[in-house]
């Protein structure tokens, strides 16, 4: 019995130690910003390491893109051509003369890479304005001993961004099912972009199936859109729907869309990369990841997805995220998931009609799905007083008024659908802004351009 408490006791700590690695190995830590840019680089000529350019196409070939928008740190990803060792500097000061060099990557060494580069900063101060350009080395690796640096090239533009927290702007969009659709992309970020909010959530679907990573950088990194810098300066974050987790590039999308900083969650959660619960002034955003929308014994997927357990360890997630103060004590609690949590017409769902388990049909499993999650997570949120639940996924604006079933305002964004022809299916910006001590909501009508509709939202008890 002794014997069994202590083999348990070491595969704990095996575990935790385990846990720690990945969680080190997928972040740097605060002494990040430690090494201060050379003076030589500060005064405009390249540092003494530093080889000139070799005149070849262009290395970077898209804007960074900002992602996992936190109060401490911030992501920024951007695609390269050729082997690369990539690199962003920041600092307080809008000529970055106090500005720190941070490779790509985490410990032990950079994520060298022929067609991402991912920096993470870390250690940054909340509500605060920082100032960054991106610079990369372009590698040639013949083998491990015979390595070159055959080039630089570092984008002269100097960028901005402010982290959340406490004291930042509560003022949030939310974009979604947007499914690679130029057509949609372009307006919803030019709407975006003349809103200007502290953060954008982008709220699922933006792939189909992606099967390579070069399709993968067109949706994330390199949209084919007046605004190539739609995330510069507005960080994003990220719920995955449904379609970002087809096509097998997407079983991997953290290529392209690194997951969040393993300090964020605790080690039972290390896994948690994609939820986010996120103090930006008197709002608190919190992510869930509704994840595939079929049933994991969907036969159609062969066991590929194991969506209902990633639920389950959400709940527990959730259930301590709300607990936490800075999420407890904002007057405003947003929850935001891609697929919605109630759907007003069950009997429209015929998994009411199949055992939900064994029908392969799609739509006979997705009433099955959706109690699931609205069991996990509803009463959770409803406990906290969560006012408002941001999700997608039907390609049709709606609006659920709180009412016996869920006491939030259930939202759900309207689909990629620039025809006009159909009523509701209109793509839509989601508003939210909190002005006199109410969070005001507005629904943008990307197809017509104007407020679909507005609503106020009070405070908390
Ligand atoms: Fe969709």
């Amino acid at each position: 019995m002794q014997e069994l408490t202590k083999t348990k006791t070491m595969k704990r700590r095996e575990f935790l130690r385990n846990a720690a690695i990945v969680a080190a190995s997928g972040g740097i830590p605060a002494e990040m910003l430690a090494t201060p840019l050379q003076t030589s680089l500060q005064e405009g000529s390249l540092p003494a390491d530093s080889h000139p350019s070799s005149g070849e196409a262009s290395l970077i070939d898209s804007e960074p893109v900002l992602q996992n928008y936190a109060d401490t740190s911030m992501g920024i990803a951007f695609s390269v051509t050729d082997w690369a060792n990539g690199y962003v500097i920041c600092g307080e000061k809008p000529d970055l003369i106090d500005g720190k060099k941070v490779w790509s990557g985490g410990y032990r060494m950079t994520a060298m890479d022929n067609e991402v580069v991912q920096v993470r900063l870390t250690g940054l101060k909340p509500a605060t304005l920082y100032y960054y350009k991106i610079g990369a080395d372009r590698i040639e690796y013949k083998d491990g001993y015979h390595i070159r640096i055959t080039g630089n090239e570092e984008k002269a533009q100097v960028y901005s961004f402010r982290t959340a927290g406490k004291e930042a702007k509560a003022h949030f969009c939310v974009i979604n099912d947007t499914h690679a659709s130029w057509e949609v992309i372009n307006p919803t970020i030019n709407k975006v972009l003349e809103l200007q909010p502290s953060c954008v959530i982008w709220n699922g679907d933006a792939c189909n199936t992606e099967e390579t990573i070069a399709a993968q950088k067109r949706i994330f990194l390199k949209p084919e859109i007046d605004r190539r810098d739609f995330a510069a300066r507005i960080p994003y974050l990220f719920c995955p729907g449904n379609h970002d987790n087809r096509g097998l590039a997407n079983r991997h999308l953290e290529r392209i869309w690194m997951y969040r900083q393993p300090e964020e969650r605790q080690p039972r959660d290390w896994d948690l990369g994609r939820n986010f619960a996120v103090r930006m002034g008197d709002v608190a955003l919190v992510g869930l990841d509704t994840g595939e929308d079929k049933l994991d014994t969907n036969p159609k997927f062969c066991n590929l997805f194991v969506s209902e357990p990633y639920r389950v360890a959400q709940q527990a997630w959730l259930r301590d995220v709300l607990r936490q103060p800075e999420i407890k004590k904002a007057p405003f609690l947003v929850a935001v998931c891609h697929i919605p949590l109630f759907d007003p017409r069950p009997k429209a769902n015929p998994g009411d009609l199949y055992p939900a388990d064994t029908h392969p049909d799609y739509s006979s499993n997705f009433a099955a799905w959706q109690r699931t999650c609205s069991k996990l997570w509803g009463p959770l949120l409803d406990k906290a007083g969560c006012q408002l639940l941001l999700t997608a996924h039907q390609h049709c604006y709606r609006l659920d008024k709180p009412g016996e079933a869920h006491r939030w305002t259930q939202i759900v964004g309207g689909g990629p659908d620039m025809s006009g022809e159909k009523k509701e299916r209109f793509p839509t910006v989601i508003e939210g802004e909190v002005k006199d001590g109410k969070l005001v909501v507005s629904i943008h009508n990307v197809y017509t351009g104007a407020v679909q509709e507005t609503l106020t939202i009070d405070k908390r008890r």
